[in-house]
């Protein structure tokens, strides 16, 4: 069910838009709010009369119009909104919210949301299998855009294929199962920690790993769609923030040890990031090439999974931590887990043979005080999926005692 759930329903001018009115009905009736926005196009296919009588609500089109904008900012209607629902997702308007453009109502909607957005595409088969089609999805799902469908059947003008809009009665179950995994870690509050740090050498020079944050994003991002408050403390990296995370981007170790520990108290703490073991006694001057080569002199960092899995009474309920090795994985990673005080360990195998290193798929298994479970070879994505849904169990379970 859906009520109380309040929906921002994006139409799109293809002729699926005439199945759109018919979403709005499905969605009300297991209790949701429809307001509608509607671009130019889409009011060539349907009024904005029908979706207004069906929604309850006016309907909103004009990025320009006074009116519009005096009772109902761009900002607002997307604030108002637990999700954003684009049916049908035109090929122009999934191009346009890939590339960042917004020159009408709808897309500056899309652009300026922090909302979750489900994507119901409807398009011609040439169109959906255009490579420019793909890959502005993929592009949008590496953002976090979700989608349903679109699905293979009869189209228009005669033709049949893969590009029809999902069912409305399919996407309104699309829509119940996005609240429904929404609340499984609604009122948690999560930490992760993502990619390398920089330890400074002098005031121009610094020392960092090959990490690439894929991972500890890709779980920030997992855990915040189930619903959790979650901060992400990342070091530096090419990763794009994920939507609905807070990010704190910090430097060095000891940075990210301050941002965490000001964050606590929180439910679970995911250390993901590949932190440098030592940092240098920096120099206080840009060193000079004369003479012989200068002596790097290290010191040991803090170890912030250990720290916050010992921090007395503000200990996190969860503290997970990962262990990259290359030989005697299991052994290691317990012998880790036992040092650092974590509840779990993910452990896996960095070697060169299993092409894990730098690649965009890990091989992870996961060492808790029971034993060991093995996920096989998953998308760093399915494995931030995987956590976060393992996590959600643990409280579950802990909510149950
Ligand atoms: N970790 C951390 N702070 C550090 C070092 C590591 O939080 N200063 C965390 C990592 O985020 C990871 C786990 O500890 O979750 C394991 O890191 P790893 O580098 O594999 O372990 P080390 O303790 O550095 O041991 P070694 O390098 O000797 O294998």
């Amino acid at each position: 069910m859906l009520h109380g759930r309040r929906i921002l329903l994006v139409i799109a001018g293809g002729i699926a838009a005439y199945k759109s009115l018919e979403l709005i009905r499905r969605l009300r009736e297991r209790g949701a709010t429809v307001r509608c926005v509607m671009t130019a196009a889409a009011q060539r296919f349907i009024t904005p009369l029908a979706a207004q009588t069906l929604s309850g609500d006016r309907v909103y089109s004009d990025l320009f119009s006074l009116t519009d904008e005096n009772e109902m900012g761009h900002l607002r209607l997307s604030q108002e909104a637990d999700l954003i629902v684009v049916a049908p997702a035109t090929a122009d308007l999934i191009a346009k919210l890939a590339a960042g453009l917004a020159d009408d109502l709808a897309s500056t909607v899309l652009i300026a949301s922090n909302k979750p957005i489900l994507l119901a595409p409807a398009m011609n088969t040439r169109m959906w299998a255009n490579p420019a089609t793909q890959s502005n999805l993929a592009v949008l799902e590496k953002r976090g855009v979700t989608r349903i469908g679109p699905e293979s059947g009869p189209l228009a003008e005669a033709e049949s294929g893969l590009g029809r809009m999902a069912e409305p009665t399919t996407i309104a179950d699309a829509v119940e199962a996005h609240f429904v995994a929404y609340a499984l870690l609604r009122g948690r509050k999560a930490l992760v920690t993502s990619g390398p740090t920089e330890e400074a050498i002098d005031p121009v020079r610094y020392i960092a790993n090959r990490s690439s944050g894929k991972q500890g994003h890709a779980i920030a991002a997992a855990i915040a769609r189930l619903g959790a408050d979650t901060v992400l403390v990342s070091g530096p990296t090419r990763e794009a923030d994920p939507p609905g995370v807070r990010v704190v981007h910090v430097r060095s170790a000891r940075e990210m040890l301050s941002v965490c520990e000001a964050q606590l108290p929180v439910d679970v703490a995911v250390c993901a990031a590949a932190v440098a073991d030592w940092r240098v006694d920096v120099a206080p001057q840009k060193l000079k090439k004369k003479g012989a080569p200068p002596t790097l002199t290290l010191v040991e960092n803090p170890d912030i999974l250990a720290t916050l899995a010992h921090a007395a009474n503000r200990r996190p309920r969860l503290v997970v931590g990962f262990a990259a090795e290359t030989e005697n994985l299991i052994a290691a990673a317990r012998a880790k887990r036992a040092a650092k005080g974590a509840d779990w360990i993910l452990a896996n195998d960095v070697s060169a043979a299993s092409g894990v290193f730098g690649s965009d798929s890990n091989d992870i298994h996961l060492i808790d005080e029971r034993g060991t479970e093995s996920w096989g070879r998953l998308s760093k994505r399915d494995v931030g999926d995987r956590l976060a849904a393992r996590i959600a169990q643990f409280f579950d379970r802990k909510a149950a005692e």
